[in-house]
């Protein structure tokens, strides 16, 4: 049998998991389990990048992102969980990596300029925001990682890894290998106002959402908007709600949406209704397994340690390798 490829994956722990965290790239992460030696971890350093005046709730969105990730279905006897900060090899390494990585590298990288215009109300012109893909570069060659999943707005970062990577081995010999992009196909869902799903934009439904919530964030969903009236014909194809119905509701349901909304015989309030009823038996399980995990914090916190264990032998090793390597 020939050993399982390794791949490195994390998230920031920014607040609960959404739908769109889910399809586009937990979802993704779960079904690879199987096939491939998995670390995944919580990346809190990286989201004090940005965060850092706020850091009040980060301790308490790491175990919520580690007890959604359980309801959902990463398992640890599966994969390697855990949380970066836990695992002070990662900032050794950044620190080594620094030595070795121009700055023209890190103020090029388009997601660098990006968020600096978008998250206008935050201060980021600081060393660690630059360094920010340092850090990743770090988290998945410090497993020597072959393959990152990730979504399309993570590939500079990816690209300026590989770099760091080919410098590193000129420089000290060949110690890591290059890691690939295992691209994650984008979010098929939007948020309730056709926009990106996103917590910053209030347009988000939640892995852990009560039925009451899911019902009253469905009913505020953008429907076609050419359709004023019930007695308008509609058109599925615009319509944010029947994306959703693609998803969750049985063939036929979607089948007789579709005549009837263009035949004006179902109105969107009705609509909605299945809608979101659908959904929300669709995330009972997940929201059954998240309360569960939510009333046994020393469970997760206990697996998060297993994970933290094996993830800590890895990076120790690497970390010998590479001092060794720079002869320090
Ligand atoms: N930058 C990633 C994001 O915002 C999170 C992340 C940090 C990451 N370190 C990583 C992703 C290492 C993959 C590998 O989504
Ligand atoms: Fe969308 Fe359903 Fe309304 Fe048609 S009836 S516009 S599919 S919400």
């Amino acid at each position: 049998m020939t050993e399982k490829k390794r791949i490195v994956s994390g998230m920031r722990p920014t607040g609960p998991l959404h739908l769109g965290n889910y399809h586009g790239a937990l979802e993704n992460w779960i079904s690879m389990q199987n096939d491939y030696d998995c670390f995944f971890f919580i990346a809190d350093w990286h989201a004090l990048t940005s965060d850092y005046e706020d850091t009040g709730r980060t301790r308490e969105f790491t175990r919520q992102m580690m007890v959604d990730w359980l309801s959902a279905g990463l398992s640890p006897e599966q994969s390697t969980l855990f949380v970066q900060s836990h695992i002070k090899e990662h900032a050794e390494l950044f620190l080594l990596l620094s030595m070795i990585t121009p700055t023209p590298w890190l103020e090029r990288n388009p997601t660098y300029k990006d968020q600096i215009d978008q998250l206008n109300n935050k201060d980021l012109s600081t060393f660690g925001f630059l360094g920010y893909p340092v850090l990743q570069a770090a988290d998945i060659i410090i497993y020597k990682a072959e393959g990152v999943p990730v979504g399309i707005d993570q590939v500079p970062h990816i690209e300026l890894t590989r770099e760091i990577v080919r410098r590193f081995n000129y420089l000290y010999g060949p110690v890591f290998p290059e890691p690939q992009t295992i691209l994650t196909k984008m979010a098929k869902i939007l948020g309730t106002d056709r926009r990106k799903m996103s917590k910053s934009y209030h347009n988000a439904i939640y892995l852990s959402d009560t039925p009451d919530a899911i019902m009253k964030t469905v009913s505020q969903m953008i429907t076609d908007p050419q359709r004023a009236r019930k007695s308008d014909p509609g058109n599925p194809d615009v319509c944010n709600v029947f994306e959703f119905h693609r998803i969750y509701s049985d063939s036929s349901l979607v089948a007789a949406i579709n005549d009837d909304c263009r035949s004006a015989k179902i109105g969107c309030v009705e609509c909605k209704k299945m809608m979101a009823k659908n959904l929300s038996d669709a995330l009972a399980p997940i929201r059954e397994k998240n309360a569960y995990y939510t009333a046994r914090p020393d469970l997760v916190d206990d697996m998060l340690a297993s994970g933290e264990k094996k993830a800590a032998q890895v990076a120790g090793a690497t970390l010998a390798e590479v001092r060794a390597a720079i002869k320090i």
